[in-house]
């Protein structure tokens, strides 16, 4: 199960963008492109003439989106909120917005070092174009040429965001693990989920005719479940004894989603590069469907056993959630009340009861049936 991180953030204390996207780039093996260490930004201003990413219409407008509505652009100003000035104050950091422990997720462009830089950036920017889409010096001037093909743009260095894997590795950075010594001074525990993420955010591009939310909620558990691995392999459990092992529950999902969906094997960052190459069957959604569904007596026997069963059951609902959203509609209509009843059932940690659960789940899979 042990995979390579995404990025060494913690082991490095501080792991800023340019690392942070440099390894994302190398975990993603895009096709044929070496990492591009040296390639600089040039900030959200240069995405946002009218006639490129700022104007009007859908094709036009991914700027004036992202500027009006995406949390990612007001991902700084939250370091001036009090809730964050609490957060830092518990964990001796100072001036959260000048600190690098807080920036590096919700100001990117405040660690670009003045070398990987074309113009001044703007840290008031949050997270940007670039964060997502890679620094744009070397595509800048081609990337929108009507002869380039999709490969093209990708060896110039744009980050080709339609493969689920790379779209993954790239939201993952910054949002599964956070240390645990921000969680202990009160920063909201992270649980990524890609396809509920990706629908959540305004969404200023089209997905191809193919794109499946149930492959892009499985690619991206698979990666969730990489990181947590790793950031639990290198936790001292005896002192974090409530934030570890999240990766034990979230790893019982996936191999039971993998063996279900048909994917040989336990290495999570395969089975998420697997997974994003297949080309994904209804079928495959609803066989991990009916898997996690018929998993009731999972709950109900030797609880001791079963680790954090409320976990478990946290990220169970959340998977059906976004497998059900996959479905026809009529199968997501027939099990509406069930599973409004598993989620409120799931709400609240202390107050978990397996048994309690582990009945909902078995009236929801009846009526699948
Ligand atoms: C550089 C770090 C970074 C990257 C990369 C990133 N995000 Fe975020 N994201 C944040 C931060 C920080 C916030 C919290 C913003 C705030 O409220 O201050 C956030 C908030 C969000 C939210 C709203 C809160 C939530 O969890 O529902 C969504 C949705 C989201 N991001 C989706 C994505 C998706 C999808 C990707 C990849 C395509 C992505 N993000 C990539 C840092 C990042
Ligand atoms: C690993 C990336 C990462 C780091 C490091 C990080 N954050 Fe966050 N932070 C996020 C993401 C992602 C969210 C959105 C969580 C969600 O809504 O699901 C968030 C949410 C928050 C929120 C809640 C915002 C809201 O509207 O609910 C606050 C406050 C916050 N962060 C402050 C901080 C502070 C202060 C630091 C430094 C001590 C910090 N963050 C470090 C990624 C990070
Ligand atoms: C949080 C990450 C994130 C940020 C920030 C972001 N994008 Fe995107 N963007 C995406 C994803 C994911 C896609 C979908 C990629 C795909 O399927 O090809 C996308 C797609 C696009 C597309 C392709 C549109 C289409 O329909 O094919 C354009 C153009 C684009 N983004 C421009 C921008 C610009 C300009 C900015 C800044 C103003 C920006 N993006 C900020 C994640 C992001």
């Amino acid at each position: 199960m042990q995979s390579k991180p995404l990025c060494p953030r913690a082991t490095i204390p501080i792991c800023s963008l340019w690392l942070l996207l440099a390894c994302s780039w190398a975990a993603g093996g895009l096709v044929g492109a070496e990492p591009v260490l040296s390639s600089r930004f040039v900030g959200a201003p240069g995405c946002a003439s009218s006639s490129c990413h700022g104007g009007a219409g859908e094709k036009r407008s991914q700027w004036v989106s992202w500027n009006a509505a995406d949390v990612h652009r007001r991902a700084n100003t939250t370091l001036s909120a009090r809730r964050s000035v609490q957060i830092a104050e518990a964990a001796k950091l100072g001036d959260p917005a000048a600190s690098p422990r807080c920036t590096v997720c919700h100001a990117p462009f405040a660690d670009v070092p003045a070398t990987l830089r074309v113009n001044a950036l703007d840290r008031t920017d949050g997270v940007s174009c670039e964060t997502c889409h890679g620094p744009a010096e070397p595509y800048l001037r081609s990337h929108w040429r009507p002869d380039f093909t999709r490969v093209d743009r990708t060896l110039a260095g744009l980050r080709d965001l339609s493969n689920l894997y790379v779209r993954a590795n790239t939201c993952v950075a910054c949002h599964q693990n956070v240390d645990f010594d921000l969680q202990l001074a009160g920063h909201p525990e992270l649980i990524f989920e890609l396809d509920g993420q990706t629908r959540s955010e305004p969404r200023h591009w089209k997905e191809a005719k193919d794109f499946s939310g149930a492959q892009a909620w499985f690619v991206g558990q698979a990666v969730a479940l990489r990181e947590m691995a790793w950031q639990s392999g290198k936790t001292d459990q005896k002192a974090h004894p409530n934030v570890g092992r999240r990766d034990l529950e979230v790893g019982w999902l996936v191999r039971k989603a993998a063996k279900a969906a048909g994917f040989d094997g336990e290495d999570p960052d395969a089975l998420a590069k697997l997974a994003a190459a297949t080309r994904w069957k209804p079928a495959a959604t609803a066989a991990i469907l009916k898997a996690l569904a018929s998993s009731a007596g999972e709950f109900r026997a030797n609880p001791a056993k079963s680790g954090r069963p409320e976990i478990r059951a946290e990220r169970l609902v959340l998977a059906l959630d976004r497998l059900l959203a996959a479905s026809p509609p009529e199968t997501e209509k027939k099990v509406e009340t069930e599973l409004a009843d598993l989620f409120r059932r799931a709400q609240s940690r202390s107050d978990f009861s397996p048994a309690d659960f582990s009945a909902a789940l078995e009236k929801l899979a009846a009526k699948l049936d």
